[in-house]
Parts: C-alpha cells; sequence; structure tokens
C-alpha cells in the first residue's frame, strides 16, 4: 500500500511513529506492506518515489534540511503526480469551511485513492457530498480518529453492531471540558482556576473558546449523527451550550443529592444537543479527567458504552491505523 500523510503535527507524527512501531505486526497479521511517498506539511513536503523512512524523518532535527524535504511543496500541486493509494488527512480542523482539508479529501477521491483522516473540518461541512463523492469513485472514505480519538465506535458499530438499529446516544466528547468539571467537582474550585490548572498541564489550548464553549463537542456530535444515524446535520442544527456558566454552586447542589454535572452531548429523536446536564453519580457518563465516553441504545444489545482518551497523538493513530487495516482488508478480499 502506498500512503501520502497530509499534515505532520501532533497526529501526524503520530501516525508515522505508530506505522514505524508496527511494520512487522502490520506484515505478519495482515500481509499489509506499506510505503509512506510523501508527508505534507503547510510549509513543504518529504518526497521519495522509493518511500521515505519513517524513523529518519522522525529523528531529523531540522526538518527542512532533510534531504527528501521540498520547501513549499504543497499536496494540492503533488496528487496528480503522487502514485499512492491511500492518503491520510491529518491537517487542522476548521469548520468554517473545511479548508485545506475538504480539498485535499475531494482530490484524493478524485484520483480514486481511499481515504483516512481524523480532520473534523471537512465531515461537518460536507458529510453526505464527502461519503456520496467517495461512493462515486469507488473509494473508501473513513474517519474513526475525528470523534473520540482512540475510542473506536464508527468501527464497533460498523463491524460488531452490525444487525442493530441505534436509538440514541450519549457521550462526553470534549475531554479539556470534562478536565475543568472534574476539578470543580472534586477541587471545589471555580471554572477559571480549573481553567488555569488544564492549561498549565497542556490540557486546553491558550484559547479554550472552542473546548469550553462547546463548539469541539458539537463537531464531534454532528459527525456522530451523520455517521452513525445517517442524518444530514450541520453545526447549525445543534444546540450548544458550553461550560462556562457552570458554578461550583450548582455543582455542589448537584452533589447533595447524588448528582453530576456534566457537558453531555446527546442524539435522540433527531435532536442534537450539546449542553451541561445533571447525571446520576453511578451512571455509566460519570467518567472523570480528560477520559471521553460514548454511550449507544441500541435495539438487540441494549446500552453499550466505551470509555477511553479522547485525544492524543498516539491514541488518535490508533483509531487511523486500524481505518487503514480494513480499508486494506477490504480491498484484498475484493481482488
Ligand atoms: N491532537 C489530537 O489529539 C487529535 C485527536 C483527534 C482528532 N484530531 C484532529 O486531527 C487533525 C490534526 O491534529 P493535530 O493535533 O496533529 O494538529 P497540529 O499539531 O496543529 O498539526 C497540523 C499539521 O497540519 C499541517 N498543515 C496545515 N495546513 C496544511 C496544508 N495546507 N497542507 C499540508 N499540511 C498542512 C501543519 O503544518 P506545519 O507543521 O507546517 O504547521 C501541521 O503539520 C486536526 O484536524 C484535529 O482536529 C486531533
Amino acid at each position: 500500500m502506498n500512503i501520502a500523510l497530509v499534515g505532520f503535527g501532533s497526529v501526524g507524527k503520530g501516525v508515522a511513529q505508530v506505522f514505524s512501531k508496527k511494520q512487522d505486526h502490520l506484515r505478519q497479521k495482515y500481509d499489509l506492506s506499506f510505503s509512506f511517498k510523501g508527508i505534507f506539511t503547510s510549509k513543504g513536503a518529504f518526497l521519495d518515489p522509493n518511500g521515505l523512512d519513517l524513523q529518519n524523518i522522525l529523528n531529523t532535527k531540522d526538518l527542512t534540511a532533510h534531504p527528501s524535504w521540498k520547501k513549499d511543496l504543497s499536496f494540492m500541486e503533488s496528487i496528480d503526480d503522487l502514485d499512492v493509494d491511500l492518503v491520510i488527512e491529518v491537517t487542522p480542523t476548521n469548520i468554517e469551511d473545511g479548508e485545506p482539508g475538504k480539498s485535499h479529501i475531494i482530490s484524493s477521491i478524485k484520483k480514486g485513492c481511499d481515504v483516512v483522516t481524523a480532520n473534523k473540518g471537512p465531515l461537518v461541512v460536507a458529510f453526505n457530498e464527502l461519503t456520496q463523492l467517495a461512493q462515486q469513485n469507488d473509494s473508501i472514505l473513513r474517519y474513526e480518529g475525528s470523534v473520540a480519538g482512540g475510542i473506536p465506535v464508527f468501527n464497533l458499530v460498523r463491524k460488531s453492531l452490525q444487525g442493530n438499529t441505534i436509538h440514541s446516544l450519549k457521550g462526553i466528547l470534549n475531554g479539556t471540558s470534562n478536565f475543568i468539571l472534574t476539578q470543580m467537582t472534586y477541587e471545589r474550585t471555580s471554572f477559571k482556576s480549573a481553567l488555569k490548572t488544564a492549561q498549565e498541564l497542556g490540557y486546553a489550548e491558550a484559547d479554550p473558546t472552542y473546548d469550553v464553549e462547546g463548539i469541539d463537542a458539537a463537531s464531534k456530535t454532528v459527525i456522530l449523527a451523520n455517521g452513525l444515524f445517517g442524518m444530514n446535520k450541520g453545526i447549525d442544527d445543534v444546540y450548544i451550550q458550553g461550560i462556562t456558566k457552570v458554578t461550583p454552586e450548582a455543582i455542589e447542589l448537584a452533589g447533595n443529592d447524588n448528582f453530576l454535572i456534566k457537558h453531555i452531548a446527546s442524539i435522540e429523536d433527531g435532536q442534537i444537543e450539546v449542553a451541561p446536564r445533571l447525571i446520576p453519580v453511578t451512571s455509566t457518563l460519570a467518567v472523570n479527567g480528560t477520559l471521553n465516553v460514548i454511550s449507544l441504545q441500541t435495539d438487540l444489545a441494549k446500552e453499550i458504552t466505551i470509555i477511553g482518551r479522547g485525544a492524543g497523538g498516539e491514541e488518535t493513530a490508533s483509531a487511523i491505523l486500524s481505518d487503514v487495516i480494513n480499508i486494506h482488508c477490504a480491498r484484498t478480499t475484493l481482488s
């Protein structure tokens, strides 16, 4: 399998690391051999028609001094000449117009490549357009890493709950806001002080708006609504309330009655929302710290709940790797 990697930040480096580490495992267990032909950043690319040495690139301090580095070369101007079967798209999320990821994905599909992405932007603004385009071009588009990092919700439903109807979903999809609410609950601190701790520990960005105002969780809920429930929703269809107005007093009052305040994403009866909600302390959704959780109500298996890490380079690369293996298995079974 010949691969191009677009984006070489925290997730892109995680992908390179994980593919490098799992090379023998992939060959022995799945008969999957791969070669990365290009790795693209916003400033240029590493290109080698014979395949890049991932470990060597990861170990290089000054990437621009690497012999394979091509300054200013973009993915869009390279795609036609690239000899690749699959594109991994992990550039920054932009939920305004989905770019640059949306164009990267469209061009890859039109070229006949399969695509694996963890980038929420293109999926939030153009989910149905992209999945239909993939179908028309006999391309496989997968996006396990785009929601809740390492938690395999789409593959769980696709591969193990195929016969079930999913009635509804509830979850915690943003580790930063869950960490803040956990701090407020157990350390009895204010929102401001909990946010400062989250920033000091590297769990929150300098500008935490998307996390604490619920935009990030809402984006993931849109992808879940479209990907699992066959809806055609955009971010404007989500009722969004962040956690900035949650007070220590409200948390204490809830605690007196054995409830917690959690930032809950929910998809039920065609309605989607992300908002602070009371849940019993014994609820399966009562996960703490930066953990994420997704709970599905299904007709046959009833409640299925999965808990795990919603972010991190290696965790997200785990989801990407599983998508790549599934595509490889689908392609080799078909051929
Ligand atoms: N981080 C996580 O834990 C996590 C979890 C789940 C999903 N995601 C999603 O995964 C994606 C990547 O996240 P990240 O944390 O790795 O982001 P990041 O650290 O900001 O890295 C983004 C990478 O994309 C590159 N890039 C930007 N514009 C580009 C362009 N036009 N062409 C090629 N490359 C371009 C950047 O280039 P430079 O190196 O030149 O800046 C950088 O290498 C995002 O969409 C994010 O929402 C992240």
